[in-house]
């Protein structure tokens, strides 16, 4: 077989629908064959760390605004999914991402999180009573149902101020959107997402007039006052677009740091009987865990000009992703990149990415996850996988479990 037809079958393994358990073997086939690869559709694959972080930094690389989706897909900006989405800073390029990156992170300051701490680690010890209540008895329970989503899900809520008997109304709305994103936006998917997103903004644009009248201590409330030197503020549509996004961005990925991580650890006994006794040191554990099962496994960008990546003329226009979870493993990065091992040194990775979109919510993220392990493993005395995990089958946006039935002992 020669060295591209290798890559071929690599390629379509990926994206096979019946599943990539383990992706980690095709992209080592796509890393040692060369820096890119062109799909037959133009597309182009970057499965090295030094490409995939240029991608992300350099400002030539565009992420699909709403100009693009004008151009290439003009019969889905009507919908309600793309106004909304394309409001949001993700999908903003120069000038406009750094105004709404400014006016949001004036709201979202990492010292605005630091004063989360002590409730987020109530809240982990009061979801892990209820754990070992409905574990009692050898039960399997779900992880991710009981623990890995409730937990981000009420840290995002009360981060922005949604009140506590709203929250379990927007976790399905939010994951509709999630769905016609993965979808490519098309077909029932789309109309569904469309009546989701009205929803959403009818309801966070109830709580945007509620919080303008009456301030609070929340991000809605700041988010409502924040104005530049010049009076310049978020539009409305802004304003809920971005409001979507960082209720979405905030669980969806969180949820599979913390199920990833922890199945992971199960398939290492020993790795995690260490970490239990090291609960100090959960930070450079968390940071190994995004490193070897990235939530957020791609990241997208079309070119803006005609350029080369990796000796491969690029064409304007073109559209390229960076394989996040290979650049991660990248042995040109880091030794036995498919060890994990919490003792390597810090170099760090592109799990929440890199350049003018490195994600905004990376300090809360990790916080969470830093607090949950050590209580988790400290909770428990066993703790294993009650049958085959389920891992998502197709390589989409997000990578994790729907489900992760688990048997706790005490
Ligand atoms: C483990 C958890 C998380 C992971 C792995 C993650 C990953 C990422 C990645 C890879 C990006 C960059 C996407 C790109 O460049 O195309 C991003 C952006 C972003 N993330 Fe996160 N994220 C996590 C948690 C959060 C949380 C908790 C929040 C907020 C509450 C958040 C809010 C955002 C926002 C607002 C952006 C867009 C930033 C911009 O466009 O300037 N994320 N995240």
């Amino acid at each position: 077989m020669t060295d591209t037809a290798q890559v071929r079958k690599a390629v379509r393994a990926l994206f096979d629908p019946r599943g990539c358990a383990d992706p980690h073997p095709h992209y080592a086939v796509l890393r040692d064959h060369g820096p890119v690869w062109r799909l037959p559709d133009g597309t182009v694959l970057l499965s090295r760390f030094a490409e995939c972080d240029h991608l992300l930094r350099a400002p030539l690389f565009r992420v699909e605004d709403e100009a693009w989706m004008a151009e290439n897909f003009p019969e889905t900006v009507e919908h309600m999914t793309v106004h909304s989405l394309m409001a949001e800073m993700v999908n903003q390029n120069p000038p406009h991402h750094e105004r709404l990156r400014r006016l949001v992170g004036r709201a979202f300051t990492p010292r605005r999180v630091a004063e989360l701490r002590p409730a987020v680690a109530e809240l982990v010890e009061g979801l892990l009573d209820r754990l070992a209540k409905k574990a009692a008895g050898g039960e399997p329970v779900d992880f991710m149902a009981e623990f890995a989503l409730p937990l981000p899900i009420t840290v995002i809520g009360e981060l922005l101020g949604i009140p506590a008997e709203d929250r379990a109304w927007f976790g399905p709305r939010v994951a509709t959107v999630t769905a016609a994103i993965e979808q490519d936006l098309t077909g029932p998917a789309l109309t569904a997402a469309d009546r989701a997103t009205e929803e959403l903004w009818e309801r966070l644009g109830e709580l945007v007039r509620l919080r303008t009248r009456e301030p609070r201590e929340d991000l809605v409330s700041t988010l409502v006052a924040a104005r530049e030197a010049d009076g310049d503020r978020l539009t409305r549509r802004e304003l809920l677009a971005n409001l979507v996004l960082l209720y979405s961005a905030g669980y969806e990925t969180t949820s599979n740091l913390l199920g990833n991580g922890l199945a992971t650890l199960i398939e290492r006994p020993a790795l995690l009987n260490r970490l239990r006794g090291e609960p100090d040191r959960a930070g450079v554990w968390v940071e190994e865990m995004l490193r070897f099962t990235p939530p957020i496994p791609i990241a997208s960008r079309w070119a803006g000009e005609n350029t080369v990546l990796g000796g491969l003329p690029i064409a304007r226009g073109t559209q390229v992703v960076g394989l996040l979870s290979s650049a991660n493993r990248d042995p040109a990065r880091y030794d036995n990149p498919d060890t994990f091992d919490p003792d390597r040194p810090r170099v760090p990775n592109l799990s929440f990415g890199a350049g003018a979109h490195y994600c905004l919510g990376a300090v809360l993220a990790r916080m969470e996850a830093e607090l949950a392990f050590p209580a988790l493993l400290s909770r428990f005395g066993t703790i294993e996988f009650a049958a085959e995990e389920h891992l998502r089958p197709v390589m989409t946006s997000l990578r994790g479990y729907a489900r992760l039935p688990l048997v706790l002992g005490g």
